[in-house]
């Protein structure tokens, strides 16, 4: 199978034909060939935004909605197919498969609601006989970069806003799973969303992902990826005047207090933590549990770990399925050094599995470190697969001193049963989303999504928050 761009509803070769070949990570198997465009693609799919985009504005936005709900039935009925494509090519087990296709189901429906409610303001003007209101305009091209570990629901929490605002838009799906945005192609093109509303070049973030931040009409760039390609996404599109929207990278942490449900903490910490392989930026790689708990909920992770079933996410029996690729595996065993060098005792885990089915793919065993000090490497930097770190504290402030002294700010969660705790954690969390009695991840579509400091630079995805990313608001002034 060979995967082509989409550029004005059609398929279409990159000007250069090279290839890269998409594997499971599950098995090794190459599933696809996908294209590797280069810039002159990117001005090409630029050229059809830019055509579609002056008839596309002019669409009423609740009738660019109702594109939305076509779009949204079809992935519904497509659920099933697509979670199977999901899973194949990103390895997150089918139950998060179906899962996520879900997610991006609702945001169709959601975003399609939203086509009603584009709301601008009225005010009463200063001077006589004159009316003053804003509207949301749509900005114009927009760019979409998405990584591999959400597949579509990131794209749907891009594209979907981007769309009813009256945009159009270019997206470059990561290189590791092109096919799920091909099937969101096929799906664009029989929801008879106009040509050239939506265009997918396919290829490497140096090479389209530059030039989409460097093409002159392109005016927004939406990325979701490491901290470390947003800041080079973030210069570049500082240079270009770009409106540039990051959502980067995490180090989650679960606080576990002495008054903690421990049954209700051990199951929300691994599901956050192992969930996805721990490839979720909101992925739990922190416990910072009082002292009083911390041999207790240690122990009954260290048994609930046991039962964790590692293998091919197509079987419906297995909980953790493997990271995306060698390369993954590598950076993830490399920890394990490190946090021995550093004092950590390590628990359970720490090994790439071999033998077996396992020699195929890339699956490594979920790890649990203890004693570690809140100041570690690994328990600083993202990880992004299944390691979990416990801090020991004992104090509530030391417990929001210490998920608040890293350089991220995405998700964090608190177990407690005391109420007054639970409200001051939720102000006093330094991150964009906080949960009380609950894992760090699972967030839903209807609220914003995003974090502080080196998680993002101030704007959301998904909820209402994502049409300030795609719209412009105009001050207009009529004299009477
Ligand atoms: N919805 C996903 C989560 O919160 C991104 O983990």
């Amino acid at each position: 199978m060979k995967l082509t761009n989409y550029v004005d509803g059609k398929w279409q070769d990159a000007k250069n034909l090279q290839f890269t070949a998409v594997l499971n990570p599950a098995t090794g198997k190459e599933l696809a060939q996908v294209q590797l465009s280069g810039a002159s693609d990117v001005d090409r799919a630029a050229k059809a935004a830019k055509a579609a985009q002056k008839t596309w504005a002019k669409v009423p936005a609740p009738k660019r909605a109702s594109y939305l709900y076509e779009i949204g039935r079809i992935m519904k009925e497509r659920k099933e197919h697509l979670a199977q494509v999901l899973t194949k090519e990103m390895g997150k087990v089918i139950e998060e498969g179906r899962g996520e296709v879900q997610e991006g189901i609702d945001m169709a429906f959601y975003m399609a609601g939203e086509g009603r409610r584009l709301f601008g303001e009225t005010t009463p003007s200063e001077l006589s006989d004159k009316f003053a209101m804003s509207v949301r305009a749509p900005i114009g091209i927009v760019g979409l970069i998405t990584p591999w570990n959400f597949p579509v629901a990131i794209a749907t929490w891009k594209s979907f806003p981007a769309i009813v605002a009256g945009n159009t838009f270019l997206w470059k799906p990561a290189t590791e799973t092109p096919m799920m945005a091909y099937e969101m192609s096929k799906i664009f093109a029989e929801a008879g969303l106009p040509d050239g509303v939506a265009n997918i070049v396919f290829g490497t973030g140096s090479e389209v992902g530059t030039a989409m931040i460097e093409h002159p009409d392109i005016r927004v760039i939406s990325f979701t990826g490491s901290t470390e390609t947003g800041r080079k996404v973030a210069e570049l599109g500082g240079r270009n005047l770009k409106k540039v929207s990051l959502e980067m990278g995490g180090k989650n942490a679960v606080i576990v207090m002495e008054d903690a449900d421990l049954d209700l903490a051990v199951e929300g910490i691994l599901w956050s933590a192992f969930g996805t392989a721990g490839q979720r930026c909101t992925a739990c790689s922190r416990v910072i549990v009082h002292r009083e708990a911390k041999e207790e909920l240690q122990d009954r992770l260290l048994e609930k770990m046991k039962s964790l079933t590692i293998g091919d996410g197509t079987d419906e029996s297995i909980k953790v399925g493997p990271v995306i690729n060698k390369k993954a595996l590598e950076k993830i065993h490399s920890y394990i050094e490190i946090g021995k060098q550093e004092g950590a005792v390590l628990l359970a885990g720490g090994e790439i599995l071999t033998g077996g089915h396992y020699d195929k793919g890339n699956y490594y065993a979920p790890t649990l470190f203890t004693n570690v000090a809140a100041s570690m490497r690994i328990a600083q930097e993202e990880i992004f697969g299944p390691v979990i770190s416990i801090i020991e504290v004992d104090s509530f402030e030391a417990a929001i001193e210490v998920n608040n002294g890293v350089i991220y700010g995405l998700s964090s969660s608190i177990y407690t049963q005391d109420v007054n705790r639970a409200f001051k954690a939720q102000r006093d969390l330094d991150t964009g989303i906080v949960y009380i009695n609950a894992g760090t991840t699972g967030a839903e579509i209807h609220l914003p999504f995003g974090g502080t400091k080196g998680t993002g630079n101030g704007h959301r995805d998904s909820g209402v928050a994502a049409l300030d990313v795609f719209t412009e608001w105009k001050s207009v002034y009529v004299d009477f």
